[in-house]
C-alpha cells in the first residue's frame, strides 16, 4: 500500500458523527443538519433540462479537455467577471474542465509537485480538508497558515520564513474563504504574485465561493484579475478553480473550472489524460448555459443575503456572529469548547454544527478554528430560521 495514505486525517464529518454517537436528541424536533456546505436551493430548470437534451452523448467517449463551446464559454465567464484584457484567456491553452473543484484541488498537486523530500504545500487554517491531502499524497509536507480574527481571517504571508518561501512548490488559498468568509484584496493577491516570481511556485486559487457575496456592487477579486493588473496576463505561476456546485447549485452536476498559465495547464492536462477524468458529455452541454447566464446567480445571491439578515438578527446577542465578506457559513466563536458546543446542540436541540476544530490544524499550540464552530446557511430560508431560534434557546440555556 502507498504508505502516505496513513497520514490522511479522518475526513471531518466521520469525526462529527463520532461526536454525536450514542447522543439521543429530542424525538420531537425534527432535525436540521447546518453543518454540510452542500446548496440546497433548488437547481435551475435549463440546467437540467440541457443535461437531459445530450444524453444521447453517453454514446460517445468525452474528450479531458472539454468541448470547445465549453471552453470558449468558460473563458468568456472568466474574462467578463475578472475584467480580464480582450482575447487573455484563451480556451485552446488556458482553461480545462473538472468535475467540480473537489477532484481538481487534489489532482493538481499530483501534477505540479515536484517529490524532492523538500516540498512544501501551503494552504489556510482552517481549511478545505482536500488540499491537506493532496499535499500528503504528493509527498510533500503540509504547512499551515492560521486565519485569525486579528488578521481579518486572511493568512499572514509577511510572516512566513523565506526558508519555507524557498521549499514552498504550490500554495493554496481561499478567497471567499471556507469557513471563515474572508475575502483576499487585490493587493493580497499581487503581492501573492510578486512571491510567487521570486520563490518559485505556483499558487492554486481555490473561488468556489467567488459567486456568493454579499454587496452586490463588490464581487471578491481574483487571482487573474491580480496577475493582469501586475501585467502578467500570460497568468504566469496563477491557477483558479471555479464550480458550477456552489453558483448555480448544481453539486450533483460535478462541474468547475480550471485556468491561468497554459504551461502548467499543459502539465495539467498532460497529467489528466492519464487519471481518466473527462467530464460527461451531457454534463459538458449543461455547464455551457451555466458559465452564459448570471441572471440565476445573482438571484441565488438575493437568497442567501435574506437567509444572512434573518438569521443574524436572530442571533444578535448571543452569539458573536458577523456577516461574512462571501461563501454561505457564519464562523462564530462558541461560549466553550467547541466541540462541547456542537455536541450539546445536538443533544438539546436536534441540531449539527460543524466544531472549527474540525477544520484546522494545531499549530505551535495554538488551533484557530478551535472555540469556533461552523454553519452553513445553504437550507432553505424558514429551516435556517428555525435553527437559528434553536441555536439562541441553547445558548442561551448555557
Ligand atoms: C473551499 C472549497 N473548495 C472546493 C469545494 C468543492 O466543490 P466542488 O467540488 O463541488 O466544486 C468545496 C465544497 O464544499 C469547498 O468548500
Amino acid at each position: 500500500m502507498n504508505s502516505d495514505l496513513a497520514k490522511l486525517q479522518p475526513y471531518p464529518f466521520e469525526k462529527l458523527s463520532a461526536l454525536k454517537a450514542g447522543l439521543t436528541p429530542p424525538a420531537g424536533l425534527s432535525h436540521i443538519a447546518l453543518s454540510i456546505g452542500e446548496p440546497r436551493h433548488p437547481t435551475p430548470q435549463f440546467i437540467a433540462e440541457a443535461a437531459l437534451e445530450h444524453l444521447h452523448g453517453l454514446a460517445s467517449y468525452p474528450s479531458t479537455r472539454g468541448s470547445a463551446e465549453l471552453r470558449e464559454a468558460m473563458a468568456a465567464w472568466l474574462t467578463a467577471r475578472f475584467q480580464l484584457p480582450a482575447g487573455s484567456i484563451d480556451p485552446a491553452r488556458q482553461v480545462l474542465p473538472v468535475n467540480g473543484t473537489r477532484e481538481g484541488l487534489f489532482a493538481f498537486a499530483q501534477a505540479v509537485v515536484e517529490r524532492s523530500g523538500q516540498a512544501l504545500v501551503m494552504m489556510p487554517n482552517p481549511f478545505y480538508q482536500i488540499y491537506e491531502g493532496a499535499a500528503l499524497l504528493a509527498g510533500a509536507e503540509p504547512r499551515y497558515l492560521p486565519c485569525i480574527p486579528d488578521r481579518g481571517y486572511l493568512p499572514d504571508f509577511e510572516a512566513v520564513p523565506a526558508a519555507d518561501w524557498a521549499r514552498c512548490q504550490l500554495l493554496y488559498v481561499c478567497s471567499p474563504g471556507n469557513p471563515t468568509g474572508a475575502v483576499m484584496g487585490l493587493d493580497t493577491l499581487t503581492r501573492l504574485i510578486d512571491l510567487a516570481e521570486r520563490y518559485d511556485f505556483v499558487i492554486a486559487a481555490d473561488e468556489c465561493y467567488s459567486e456568493i457575496y454579499l454587496d452586490e456592487s463588490r464581487p471578491p477579486p481574483g487571482l487573474l484579475q491580480a496577475a493582469a493588473r501586475l501585467g502578467n496576463t500570460d497568468f504566469r505561476r496563477c491557477i483558479v478553480f471555479h464550480s458550477l456546485s456552489k453558483r448555480s447549485n448544481a453539486p450533483g452536476l460535478r462541474s468547475g473550472l480550471v485556468a491561468g498559465d497554459a504551461a502548467i495547464i499543459e502539465a495539467f492536462f498532460r497529467y489528466r489524460t492519464y487519471q481518466g477524468c473527462a467530464m460527461p458529455p451531457h454534463h459538458q452541454a449543461a455547464s455551457i448555459p451555466a458559465w452564459r447566464d448570471e441572471t440565476h446567480v445573482r438571484a441565488n445571491r438575493d437568497l442567501y443575503r435574506s437567509k444572512f439578515d434573518a438569521v443574524l438578527e436572530i442571533l444578535d446577542g448571543v452569539l458573536p456572529v458577523e456577516r461574512p465578506a462571501g461563501g454561505f457559513y457564519l464562523w462564530p466563536a462558541t461560549p466553550g469548547v467547541d466541540t462541547d458546543y456542537a455536541r450539546g446542540l445536538f443533544a438539546a436541540q436536534n441540531l449539527t454544527l460543524l466544531p472549527g476544530s474540525y477544520l484546522s490544524r494545531p499549530v505551535r499550540g495554538a488551533d484557530p478554528g478551535a472555540g469556533r464552530v461552523r454553519m452553513a446557511l445553504v437550507a432553505p430560508l424558514e429551516e435556517c430560521v428555525e435553527a437559528a431560534w434553536r441555536i439562541r434557546a441553547f445558548t442561551e440555556s448555557l
